[in-house]
């Protein structure tokens, strides 16, 4: 009798903190989206646009007024998300008048090299300027496949696919100077190394490992990199933006029975894609980390790494490994 009174008062006390939590984080979210002007005049391609974390950073920045160029691999869905967010917002497809910043869609498929060497010359052609680049789109545990250049598809997405672009648009974006390169990680990169031996797991597939494994890559690029910017007014950092409500698990399976239980502790501990993008929306355009380079970043403050994530000679070998696969090396 006691017990069951305990429990009832534990699970009732419980759900009444999981709705205070849950309502605290709607606060805290809706406040991060005032309006300012502070990317007024500033270019920013946000890669994975169109849904979760990169759809919610775009509508950020809009409301900051700057110029968002949507780098999506689908273009309806892209075009329908832009629809969206200009009604939203109030934004307009080119500048002028009485716009609110602006916002644009270029086609990128980063499973493509053929795609990404496309999308960069358009840019280069059409863009005076930029300021931002934001590394975000990113794929999860899908089942083994393989790209049109080879390469597995989390490690070609997540990992080769912005490596290329990024190296492409680096005269751009140091021409801009002072400009930012953003990228998007997660804690999960933990569970990851790099195997200089089977980077395409042609020898075994793991799908958790590739996913941790382009992640950690993430890391170390950016580590790499803020290593070779130093000097040119190009800062590059990256962060997590912890467990977020999104489209990213479309490859989980959840059986039909469990999706009621799923949804209510989704709703209750995960991030709205609003909170999710408040991190990448910081080291995007807050004055408070101009300059800031080769740092790890959570809720919009500096966090520490793992010794594997800080390893220069991994770093670099995977560099160099990577200007290769992706052809810049030949
Ligand atoms: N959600 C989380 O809890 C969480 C946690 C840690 C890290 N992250 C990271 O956050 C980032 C954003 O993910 P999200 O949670 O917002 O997931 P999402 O809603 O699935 O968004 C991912 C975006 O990446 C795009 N994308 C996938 N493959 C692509 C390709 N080949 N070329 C171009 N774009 C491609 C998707 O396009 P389509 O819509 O066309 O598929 C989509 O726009 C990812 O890098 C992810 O690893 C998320
Ligand atoms: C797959 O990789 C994950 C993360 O690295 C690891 O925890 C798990 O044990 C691996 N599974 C198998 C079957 O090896």
């Amino acid at each position: 009798m006691a017990a069951t009174a305990v429990v009832l008062a534990a699970a009732l006390g419980g759900g009444l903190l999981l709705i205070a939590r849950r309502f605290w984080q709607v606060a805290a979210g809706a406040g991060a989206g005032k309006v300012k002007r502070g990317m007024e005049g500033k270019t920013v391609i946000i890669t994975g646009a169109n849904s979760g974390i990169g759809r919610a950073t775009a509508a950020e920045l809009l409301r900051q007024h700057a110029r968002v160029i949507m780098a999506c691999r689908d273009p309806l869905r892209a075009e329908e998300a832009a629809r969206e967010l200009r009604a939203e917002l109030g934004v307009c497809a080119r500048g002028g008048g009485e716009c609110r910043g602006e916002l644009l869609v270029r086609e990128l498929d980063l499973a493509s090299l053929r795609s990404v060497r496309t999308f960069c010359h358009q840019v280069l052609q059409e863009e005076p300027r930029l300021d931002v680049l934001i590394n975000n789109a990113g794929i999860f545990q899908c089942p083994y496949t393989k790209t049109e250049d080879g390469f597995e598809m989390q490690f070609a997405v997540n990992h080769l696919g912005h490596f290329l672009l990024t190296n492409l648009l680096l005269g751009l974006l140091k021409s801009s100077a002072p400009s930012r390169i953003v990228v998007v990680s997660s804690k999960l990169y933990k569970y990851g190394e790099i195997n200089f031996d089977d980077l395409n797991s042609e020898l075994s597939y793991n799908k958790s490992f590739a996913y941790s494994r382009s992640k950690l890559a993430n890391i170390l690029f950016t580590r790499e990199l803020s290593h070779r910017l130093e000097g040119t007014g190009v800062s590059v950092n990256v962060l997590h933006p912890g467990v977020v409500r999104t489209n990213l698990g479309r490859y989980v399976h959840i059986p039909l029975l469990a999706r009621p239980l799923f949804n209510l502790v989704s709703w209750a501990f995960f991030k709205s894609p609003l909170e999710g993008a408040q991190t990448s929306v910081y080291l995007a355009s807050s004055p408070e980390v101009e300059g800031v380079s080769g740092k790890y970043f959570g809720d919009c403050k500096e966090e520490q790494l793992l010794p594997k994530a800080m390893d220069d000679l991994v770093a670099r070998k995977l560099w160099d490994i990577s200007e290769v696969m992706v052809g810049l090396l030949k």
